[in-house]
């Protein structure tokens, strides 16, 4: 069950997230703290006119709600507030007393006895859920995750405490995301979302919207493939609206979740744990992820970075789908000869990728970058050549000239390369896709070059991963989002 926690500041305001996402949440919790009026009348009559199964919950400011007043007023409160229309009371492991579980009882209104500890996960965490089950409540741990290790803790509860049957063990925060996505394999029968949030930056990962119509994390069963994104930071990717809609549109059986993986090392643990069936790697573990390779293809050795892990004949195999994304759309002219002489801005991570994928396709390439020393580094190591930044004006003409450094990248707005001179026959590629047309292009456009866009490599890396994930074609969804 999802439980879309109601958090407005009038019951006015609730109500609207009630009746625009009803067919979304299979119950909802009225957090009577965060409202800025608390009168029990219009509070029950609410309750009466919500046709979904409620919770009741009354945050406390020390666990973090906004509820200031003391705990007799609040246990008076509660007392009242249970006459109204409520499944399930939410009530603090530390907080006692009888009238309220004697009218709990009466009204069959089950607890939820929340387990709370900001200071991290508690080495005591599986007896006091435990104690709550013996008790005859429905046990609640939100562990403040701040590290992998914690998720895994977390994860494990299903196998340490597969004898109870209603419980709810989740993980808050970010590191904490896929606990409540994958909350069927943590053991618990419910997990929470928030209201979308249309002025958030990035992608809202627990909103309803996303764990019933992006995640589906209520239809995850044992079967359930599990696939991933690890990466720190990790929250603004794109990548689960590329990979879970084609599981749907293909009938797979499938979900992609992002983790935030601090140490690679615990990551193949809870990989393990989880039987994650490949993943994707972004900044900063592309390399970190090596040491633990069972094997890797020819690409990822001379780069020296890997994108994609996938489990494959009991060992995990690393390979580089960036580098055959970025091919992808001149692959054709490279056969064909029209690309040979190419110019590549930058000599970072992505610029290895760029310069190994041209130089193992018999093209030559120039490297142009800031710092000389790295130019001339990937230039020995590739056998390319390379010139330093102050004389990008006389680069040697090229068939293709690759854009591969964060300049232009919103928010900054400089051309990479503003010595140079188009001559409007070379194909330029940015590697930037955001903005779609950065300076650099818009210099290229106007000289009347051919212009690849950032989005075509990033489209082409995701659906290859798609398909090493899967061996399926990826179907282009048309609710797959890629920005
Ligand atoms: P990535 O994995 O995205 O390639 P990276 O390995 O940090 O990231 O490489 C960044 C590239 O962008 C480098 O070529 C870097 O130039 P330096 O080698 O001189 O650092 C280039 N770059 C980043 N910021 C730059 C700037 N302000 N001006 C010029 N080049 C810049």
């Amino acid at each position: 069950m999802i439980c879309l926690a109601l958090t407005g500041r009038t019951l006015e305001e609730n109500y609207s997230y009630v009746q625009q996402y009803r067919g979304s949440a299979d119950l909802f919790e009225l957090r009577v703290d965060t409202l800025d009026t608390i009168d029990p009348s219009s509070i029950i009559a609410f309750s009466r006119f919500v046709d979904k199964p409620m919770v009741l919950t009354c945050r406390r400011e020390r666990d973090g709600g906004r509820y200031a007043r003391t705990d007799r007023t609040r246990g008076t409160l509660l007392v009242k507030l249970l006459e109204g229309n409520f499944s399930f009371l939410d009530i603090e492991e530390d907080f006692r007393k009888y009238e309220i579980e004697d009218q709990c009882r009466k009204r069959g209104i089950a607890v939820i006895r929340s387990i709370y500890d900001t200071s991290g996960t508690p080495g005591d965490l599986y007896s006091r859920i435990d104690s709550a089950h013996h008790r005859g409540e429905i046990p609640k741990a939100e562990v403040a995750a701040r590290s992998v290790e914690d998720v895994i803790t977390v994860f494990n509860a299903d196998m340490q405490l597969s004898h109870i049957p209603r419980k709810i063990i989740i993980a808050s925060g970010q590191w904490g995301i896929p606990t409540r996505l994958l909350y069927k394999r943590t053991g618990s029968f419910m997990t929470y979302a928030s209201p979308a949030d249309e002025n958030a930056g990035a992608p809202d990962h627990a909103s309803i919207e996303s764990m019933k119509n992006l995640y589906r994390c209520d239809r995850v069963t044992g079967k359930t493939k599990i696939f991933g994104v690890i990466g720190n930071p990790v929250m603004h990717t794109a990548s689960p609206r590329i990979h879970n809609p084609a599981f749907h549109e293909l009938g797979i059986d499938g979900i992609y979740v992002p983790f935030m993986v601090d140490e690679v090392r615990s990551f193949f643990k809870l990989a393990d744990i989880l039987g994650i069936l490949g993943f994707s790697v972004t900044v900063p573990h592309k390399q970190h992820v090596l040491p633990y390779l069972g094997s890797i293809t020819r690409e990822v050795k001379q780069i020296g970075s890997c994108n994609t892990v996938i489990w494959e004949r009991e060992c995990w195999k690393g390979i580089n789908t960036d580098y055959y994304g970025f091919l992808k759309p001149v692959m054709d002219e490279i056969e064909d000869e029209h690309i040979k002489r190419c110019v590549v801005i930058g000599a970072g991570g992505a610029a290895r990728s760029v310069v190994w994928a041209l130089r193992n396709h018999r093209c030559s390439v120039t490297i142009v970058n800031r710092t000389a020393e790295k130019a001339q580094r990937l230039a020995r190591e590739t056998g390319s050549s390379w010139v330093p930044m102050e004389e990008s004006g006389s680069i040697p003409e090229a068939d293709l000239l690759v854009q591969t450094t964060s300049l232009g990248m919103e928010p900054d707005t400089s051309d990479a390369l503003p010595h140079y001179r188009f001559t409007g026959k070379e194909r330029v590629y940015e590697l930037v896709y955001k903005p779609k047309v950065t300076p650099l292009l818009s210099r290229a456009m106007e000289a009347g070059c051919r212009i690849i866009y950032g989005r075509q490599m990033l489209i082409a890396q995701g659906m290859l991963q798609f398909e090493s994930f899967t061996s399926r074609e990826y179907p282009f969804p048309d609710d797959a989002v890629v920005f």
